[in-house]
């Protein structure tokens, strides 16, 4: 299936995976872009640029296909050296960044003059419409379903996608709740060029995390998950489990007064106890609503393969239907 989007990054079919904490090592990145998608590192998961560039020279070793690397700008005070991230991925080749958090204007220049296509990933229309304007190649629009971060508008894809292609003038891809042939063809329907998941693209075989978070996935249903961190105006879409229990409980003791301190055991620093020793209520892990269409752990290869049957067999039968 050709689409804006597989031609913009060089791939086979129109599937993204995207940037995921203590998941997106160069394995998984591999693995999505050998299946034909384009699989993506994330950046901040390595402690220094040097280790992401050693990172980015390990996926090359196993794949010769494009894939892309997550830049995740966060609002934080400690700052990561975004500049040093930006020259290793520069020096490393890569052809595809996907930039998401705050506004990415800064970095665009430098991305752009080395011929790097960029996709910025927003929770609202209006934030599609400023990295269109900053110059961004495409977006990814993240509904409110999404694991990780979905904004503070909560306005789901059914509504979001549309009101994207009715605004934006350079490709999106859907993201959020997305996972399989079914997805695709809605996320065509609405506009879009094709689709970014990662919920998904945890329970394959190749993701590099501990099984339990996989079993975990597939064990979930759509009723699974909650919004954290409401009140500090960074909400995020979690699986529930006993850390999430009572971080919930202090939100709804502390209300207003609640500070990122008083939940920082339940959210700093929980990821490689979570993902590499399977230590499933160590914290809150972001997780998406569509863990509850998740019910096996393919692998990447026959997740796209059959993605993409899947969504061809709609199509047909949808042409056969009209053509009655
Ligand atoms: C465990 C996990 C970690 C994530 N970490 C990041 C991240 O570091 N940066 C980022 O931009 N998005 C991150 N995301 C969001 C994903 O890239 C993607 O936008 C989201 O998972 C799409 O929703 P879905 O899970 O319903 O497919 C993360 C998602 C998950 C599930």
């Amino acid at each position: 299936m050709k689409t804006a989007i597989t031609e913009m990054f060089g791939i086979q079919h129109p599937i993204i995976q995207g940037g995921m904490h203590y998941v997106g090592f160069a394995e998984m990145a591999a693995a999505v872009s050998n299946a034909g998608g384009l699989g993506t590192i994330t950046g901040l998961t390595q402690k220094t640029p040097i280790d992401l560039a050693n990172e980015i020279a390990r996926c090359r070793d196993m794949t010769d296909k494009p894939f892309a690397v997550n830049v995740t700008f966060l609002p934080t005070v400690n700052a990561p050296d975004y500049p040093a991230i930006i020259k290793v991925i520069i020096d490393g080749g890569v052809k595809a960044v996907e930039t998401a958090g705050n506004n990415p204007a800064a970095v665009l220049p430098y991305l752009k003059d080395a011929g790097i296509k960029v996709i910025h990933k927003c929770t609202s229309v209006r934030h599609a419409l400023k990295a269109q304007d900053i110059g961004c190649d495409a977006v990814s629009v993240d509904g409110f379903e999404c694991g990780g971060h979905p904004g503070e508008d909560d306005v789901p894809n059914f509504i979001l996608l549309p009101r994207a292609a009715d605004e934006l003038e350079i490709p999106f891809v859907s993201s959020g709740g997305m996972a399989d042939g079914r997805s695709l063809v809605a996320s065509l329907a609405m506009g879009a060029s094709g689709m970014n998941m990662g919920t998904r693209f945890i329970a394959t075989e190749e993701a590099p995390v501990h099984e339990n978070v996989k079993q975990a996935i597939v064990a979930a249903s759509e009723l699974d998950t909650r919004l954290v961190m409401r009140s500090l105006k960074n909400t995020e879409r979690v699986m529930n489990n006993a850390a999430v229990e009572r971080l919930l409980k202090k939100e709804q003791t502390l209300g207003a007064d609640l500070k990122f301190e008083d939940i920082i055991d339940e959210v700093a620093g929980v990821y490689p106890s979570i993902m590499m020793e399977g230590e499933m209520n160590k914290g809150a892990w972001s997780c998406g609503m569509v863990a509850g269409l998740i019910n096996d752990i393919p692998t990447c290869q026959r997740l796209i393969e059959g993605i993409m049957a899947d969504a061809e067999a709609i199509l047909a039968r949808i042409n056969t239907m009209q053509a009655s």
